[in-house]
């Protein structure tokens, strides 16, 4: 099989296209044949070690200190069964599924093995393999962060910055499914998408203050990790809440000092692959309250381009690779 392989840390010239054996699967394990994977912010961050202040060091310590220990990136996929291992009652071959591996990393390849207990659900009929590959990074990162650690309820107001990527145009179409107003925060190029996914405003970052002085949010979900958190602050209503989707390690430690001494509170964390929240996705999807949005899309062979788009940090949605 082809599988876009990056055996050193670097820029998009590091990404090479190699054949690779095709993997069986064991007992319990699903074999998958790849149709689309996203490339997305983890790749980037993984591949080029940019990585939030004082993660360096785990992350090295985690994917190899000078080499990638797994060169095969790529976090989530979309594609169909084509083997069971035995023991496999979960899935059956020809069924079509979307999976989150997480930092297990793999899917930027024609085929990837799974545990059937992976976190895997059968893909919405009406999404395409790239639009269903396409809910998984932002779509389980923007649950995590409003759901679970914002906690927000219906009628509260969300600024969500960096709302044109992955993550926060998921975040967008997911807080008005729970009932929020809006405000979305992206260059101006972006303003009809955003608007179209559902904000009821938008602020162009080139041109207006960020976010603001007057205290009227009542959370925050800063995607692109630029804010000012003084500012921040100022900009939440008593009992606000700001997420940090990007917080380096400075930030974690004084999350419990700020939190423990101010109303408002800060909160961040990594999401974890949850079959639950994969079907939640694909449920919203169905539902017609979620369509992933994908700025661009390459075949395998172009994996390189994908990644060089990727680094230049105004992408729109998610980009997909293609394998089919
Ligand atoms: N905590 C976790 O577990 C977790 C999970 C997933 C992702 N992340 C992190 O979340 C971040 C976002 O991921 P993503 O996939 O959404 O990235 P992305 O798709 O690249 O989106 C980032 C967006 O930010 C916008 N942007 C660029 N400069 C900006 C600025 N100065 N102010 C406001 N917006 C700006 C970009 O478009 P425009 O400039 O055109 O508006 C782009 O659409 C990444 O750093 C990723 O590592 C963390």
């Amino acid at each position: 099989m082809l599988a876009v392989f990056c055996r050193t840390y670097g820029s998009s010239d590091v990404v090479t296209i190699e054949k690779a054996p095709k993997p069986e699967p064991g007992p319990g394990e699903l074999l998958i044949r790849i149709h689309a994977a996203t490339v997305s912010a983890a790749d980037r961050r993984i591949r080029s070690l940019d990585v939030p202040t004082g993660f360096s060091l785990p992350v090295r310590l985690m994917f190899g200190w000078s080499r990638l220990k797994r060169p095969v990136l790529g976090t989530d996929l979309a594609g169909v069964v084509e083997e069971v291992g035995e023991g496999v009652t979960r899935f059956k071959v020809g069924d079509p599924i979307i999976a989150n591996v997480g930092a297990a990393l793999g899917c930027h390849a024609e085929y990837r093995t799974l545990p059937e207990n992976a976190a895997m659900v059968m893909k919405p009929a009406h999404l395409s393999f790239e639009e269903a590959a396409s809910l998984v990074f932002g779509g389980t990162t923007a649950l995590f962060y409003l759901r679970d650690l914002l906690k927000l309820q219906p009628g509260e107001h969300v600024l969500i910055n960096g709302a044109g990527g992955a993550v926060g145009s998921a975040a967008i179409q997911i807080a008005k499914a729970m009932g929020l107003e809006v405000t979305a925060v992206a260059s101006g190029a972006k303003h009809n998408l955003v608007l179209s996914l559902g904000a009821d405003h938008a602020v162009d970052y080139t041109r207006d203050t960020v976010p603001g002085t007057t205290a009227q949010y009542d959370a925050i979900l800063d995607c692109f990790g630029n804010l000012d958190h003084a500012g921040c602050r100022d900009a939440l209503k008593a009992g606000g809440r700001l997420g940090l989707v990007v917080a380096g390690m400075p930030q974690y430690l004084a999350m419990p000092v700020i939190n423990l001494m101010s109303g408002k509170k800060v909160r961040a964390g990594v999401v974890a692959e949850k079959s639950e929240d994969l079907q939640e996705l694909a449920d919203l999807a169905v539902a017609g309250r979620f369509r992933p949005v994908i700025g661009a899309c390459f075949p395998l062979d172009q994996a390189r381009e994908a990644h060089r788009l990727l680094d230049e940090g105004h992408k729109t949605g998610n980009i997909v690779l293609r394998m089919v």
